[in-house]
């Protein structure tokens, strides 16, 4: 039986999953590993502080979400992708309020960063 996201092993899993299927996308890997050129090192430590503060009250994010997204050249298309990947992931995984508040937290800042973009439709 799926439980709620309750843990930072919870995240952990979350964010692993989450960007294993990024990786294995046609179009939203090319966006990480070709466009924006990422350091997985780097940036999974840093997503799972987000997503633990976000959730779980983990409190140790210190960033600026948006920055990055902007020369990216991004579409309402590849949004679209990311959160269907990221809903899938969700719902593979977890069952409960913290699962439904991850999708809806994911739509609001998605939302946010296109209109911010000047693509919203
Ligand atoms: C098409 C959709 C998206 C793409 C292609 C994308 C791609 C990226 C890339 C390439 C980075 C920079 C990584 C680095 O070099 O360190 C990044 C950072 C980040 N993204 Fe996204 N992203 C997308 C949507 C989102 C959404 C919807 C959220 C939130 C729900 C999000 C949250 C973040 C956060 C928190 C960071 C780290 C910012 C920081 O503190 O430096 N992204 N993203």
């Amino acid at each position: 039986m799926k439980t709620d996201i309750l843990t930072k092993e919870d995240i952990k899993q979350l964010v692993d999953t989450f960007y294993d299927k990024v990786n294995n996308d046609k179009v939203l890997s090319p966006i990480f590993n070709e466009v924006a050129g990422i350091d997985w090192a780097h940036h999974l430590p840093k997503m799972y502080q987000f997503w633990g503060t976000q959730l779980i009250g983990t409190m140790d994010y210190q960033g600026q979400p948006f920055p990055p997204h902007m020369k990216l050249n991004l579409s309402v298309d590849n949004f679209n992708r990311w959160l269907q990947l990221f809903t899938e992931t969700i719902n593979d995984l977890f069952q409960g309020a913290n699962a439904d508040m991850a999708i809806y937290k994911a739509n609001n800042i998605a939302t946010v960063f296109q209109y911010k973009l000047g693509i919203s439709k």
